[in-house]
């Protein structure tokens, strides 16, 4: 009832030539699995033109729909460059750019406002899940970060535990599976049942074509949001092909 999905963030790597590993990953794109790709903004219009059947988000948005704001993108300007999602509240964005719950749910109002789909990230540090504290952190961040407005077809949430992202280190399935059943009892309890069986839930951190398999049999993992290994057609279409 859920349709897998395989995401690829590229964060900030990535020029027009990077492209060329699409196409690849457009023909693992035809199985059961959605694709998505968040390349960085520079390059959403390009690889929304070149990949028909892959999806292409944004790793960010502001949470205002225009105005006095450098350097920042509002997310009617994704859309209008071909974007469906958006990835909000990324561990890095959390960390570099001070972003808390409250950015991340005026920003996740503002992608649903354009028409895209947020997928927002959560996720403990080492410190914190080494202090038994992953569960009122995960809890603490849906719960101001997300918008009342959920439903399965505008948000996507994805665990992602900081100490895992890019560095080789994997939660057992059953530290991962702990987690996604969380989420999803949060998510049934805050948006009524027909809403959180319906979210998708992705798996991020440290996933490769190794580990792909034995992370999607785990409960209620839908997918996975993929950073290193999304960058190279063959890292990822392996990937892609586990959970078709
Ligand atoms: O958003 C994806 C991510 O943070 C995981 O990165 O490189 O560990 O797959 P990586």
């Amino acid at each position: 009832m859920r349709t897998k999905l395989a995401a690829g963030n590229w964060k900030m790597n990535g020029t027009i030539a990077s492209l060329d590993e699409l196409d690849a990953m457009a023909e693992a794109a035809k199985g059961a699995a959605e694709v998505l790709i968040c390349p960085p903004a520079t390059l959403i219009s390009a690889a929304s033109a070149r990949a028909e059947n892959v999806a292409v988000g944004g790793q960010d948005c502001h949470g205002k729909p225009s105005g006095a704001h450098t350097g920042d993108i509002a997310a009617e300007m994704l859309k209008d460059a071909g974007a469906s999602y958006v990835i909000l509240g990324h561990s890095e964005r959390r960390t570099d750019h001070d972003e808390r719950n409250d950015t991340v749910r005026d920003k996740c109002d503002a992608a649903w406002a354009a028409g895209l789909t947020a997928v927002v990230c959560v996720g403990e540090t080492l410190d914190q899940r080494e202090s038994s504290n992953t569960l009122d952190i995960i809890g603490g961040q849906l719960a101001g970060s997300i918008p009342d407005a959920a439903t399965g077809h505008n948000l996507v949430v994805a665990y992602e535990p900081v100490w895992a992202i890019g560095t080789g280190k994997v939660p057992t399935t059953d530290q991962i599976g702990e987690v996604h059943d969380f989420i999803r009892a949060r998510l049934e309890r805050r948006f009524g049942e027909g809403v959180g069986r319906s979210v998708r839930i992705l798996y991020g951190g440290s996933v490769k074509a190794a580990n792909a398999e034995e992370i999607f049999a785990t409960s209620n993992v839908d997918g996975a949001l993929v950073g290193g290994a999304s960058l190279k057609a063959s890292d990822f279409v392996p990937i892609i092909e586990a959970l078709n």
